[in-house]
């Protein structure tokens, strides 16, 4: 039997989700948007391309929240995208709102289960779904890691001439301009990044990682989808198929890495139980003082919130 997950928002990241999990043929999908038409266009555009490619699940557009009704993941896109200019901090009173609704309504009908949060700004969208859903820490979490990530070693594979499978990198922090790569636990084929590239070049790969969402932003004019629709599917994949992975995950964390009551992107691992395990890494005395310094920029992020409407 398959399983089913809700993507709410039908726009460019919640639309590429929907096809990216269809594509792995293990989970029916619902698509939700407040758009009249746009989730079922989106959908009927999803299920047709499996003839092509041959996959099987249901995909099913709705402007409501019946056919979501036991669902096992409910990803959250909906909400404003950025425009160039603005910084993903921006977002926050528009997509609270936004993020607290579609909260409340999805896990209504899904109570079970597992909560991704795309919308930005990510850290601080974390917190109201959480606190609307009630949901323990390990039924909340967000995706940015694994796309930031993702912008670290493709840099750095075009750096080195090296396949980008072969490039080993976490990405820690918060999903703003502050976030950390962690060069001390970066590798290429098992040799450390150090070894390979000059510091001066390291420094700018880590730079161009940081604000990597803001120069698609700046050639698009809007955020981007396709790289944070497959992160997304990859802790798709992670939760219903049980892998445990460990993969760079917005967290709540209580405590890990001296920060307490904070969402923020740390290693974590991922499994049927949702996230399993947050992973501490050895950090450098700099890298350590760069993830406190991500995290007071996070918080600022999270005191702006209106916590009493979104708990
Ligand atoms: N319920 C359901 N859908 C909603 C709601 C709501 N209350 N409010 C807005 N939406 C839908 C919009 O109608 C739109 O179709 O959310 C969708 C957002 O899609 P886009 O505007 O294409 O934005 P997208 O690029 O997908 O980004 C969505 O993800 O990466 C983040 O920063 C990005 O916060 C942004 C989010």
């Amino acid at each position: 039997m398959r399983n089913k997950i809700t993507v709410v928002g039908a726009g460019a990241v919640g639309s590429t989700v929907a096809q990216e999990v269809a594509r792995r043929d293990h989970s029916h999908v619902v698509l939700v948007d407040i758009i009249e038409n746009l989730p079922q266009g989106k959908a009927l555009d999803i299920n047709q391309a499996g003839a092509v490619l041959g996959y099987e699940p249901t995909v099913v557009g709705t402007n409501g929240y019946e056919e979501t009704a036991g669902s096992d993941v409910i990803v959250i896109t909906s909400g404003k995208p950025r425009s160039p200019g603005m910084s993903r901090d921006d977002l926050v009173t528009t997509n609270q709102s936004i993020v607290a609704a579609v909260t409340e309504a999805a896990v209504a009908h899904s109570p079970g289960a597992i909560i991704i949060v795309v919308t930005n700004p990510l850290d601080a969208m974390c917190h109201v779904a959480k606190d609307v859903s009630g949901f323990p820490k390990e039924r909340v979490f967000g995706q940015a890691g694994v796309l930031d990530t993702a912008r670290f070693r493709t840099f750095i594979a075009w750096e080195t001439g090296s396949s980008v499978k072969d490039v080993q990198a976490v990405v820690l922090g918060g999903h703003g301009d502050q976030m950390v790569a962690v060069v001390s636990a970066t590798t290429v084929g098992g040799v450390p990044l150090t070894k390979l590239v000059s510091d001066e070049r390291i420094a700018e790969i880590v730079q161009r990682t940081a604000v990597g969402g803001g120069e698609v932003v700046n050639l698009l004019g809007t955020s981007a989808w396709y790289a944070p629709g497959a992160a997304v599917a990859n802790k798709v994949d992670a939760v219903l198929l049980d892998q445990k992975r460990v993969v760079p995950t917005t967290a709540y964390l209580e405590g890990e890495y001296e920060i307490d009551g904070l969402y923020m992107g740390v290693p974590a691992k991922l499994g049927a139980g949702g996230l399993e395990e947050v992973v501490e890494l050895d950090l450098t005395d700099e890298e350590r003082a760069a993830f406190h310094k991500s995290g007071d920029a996070v918080r600022e992020v999270v005191a702006v919130l209106d916590r009493d409407s979104s708990e």
